[in-house]
């Protein structure tokens, strides 16, 4: 579940970006240069540009915008637009809301989890998928839904989860 608090670990140097990497982090920070209130479009600009928040990016962001290290940390774990990991080219996400819940999306869980070949929160080595959990994505009429790239697929049936992650290469 995102949207809350997230543990996070402790903030440790990393390898830097490629150099390539390090010009788009600039022109980002450029384009907002002077917004004192820019950390999240400047993080939403990077989780875009990167499909994640490379951690040498959020060392780059603290350090020119003059906030601490620990601060853009927190803010980039809170929004779950954001991810610190690198994430699949496409984001499978199974609500796990009551309606969702009482009518089997648990079992769909652990269906995608069979055919995805990772548990949730991960992504599958070829970084086709990262599967991941939520709570009520507001169609509950549609209970149990799926939702990918955020296109909400709604009633899917069991056997029918192989066929849906076909559809997205
Ligand atoms: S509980 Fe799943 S959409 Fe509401």
């Amino acid at each position: 579940m995102r949207n809350v608090p997230q543990e996070t670990p402790p903030f440790q140097p990393s390898e830097g970006l490629t150099p390539d990497g390090t010009a788009r982090v600039e022109e980002i920070l450029a384009r907002h240069q002077g917004d004192p209130g820019a950390l999240i479009p400047v993080l939403q600009d990077i989780n875009d540009t990167f499909r994640y928040l490379p951690r040498a990016a959020l060392e780059t962001v603290a350090s020119r915008m003059e906030i601490p290290p620990a601060e853009v940390l927190r803010v980039a774990s809170f929004y779950n637009a954001f991810s610190l990991e690198p994430v699949g080219r496409h984001i499978v996400e199974v609500c796990l809301g009551t309606a969702c819940f009482v009518r089997g999306s648990g079992l769909l869980l652990e269906r995608l989890e069979s055919n995805i070949g990772v548990k949730t929160g991960g992504t599958d080595p070829q970084g086709r998928f990262t599967l991941r959990t939520v709570r009520c994505i507001g169609c509950c009429a549609l209970a149990p839904a799926v939702r990918i790239d955020g296109i909400t697929f709604g009633k899917v049936p069991l056997d029918r989860t192989a066929d849906l992650l076909g559809r997205f290469e």
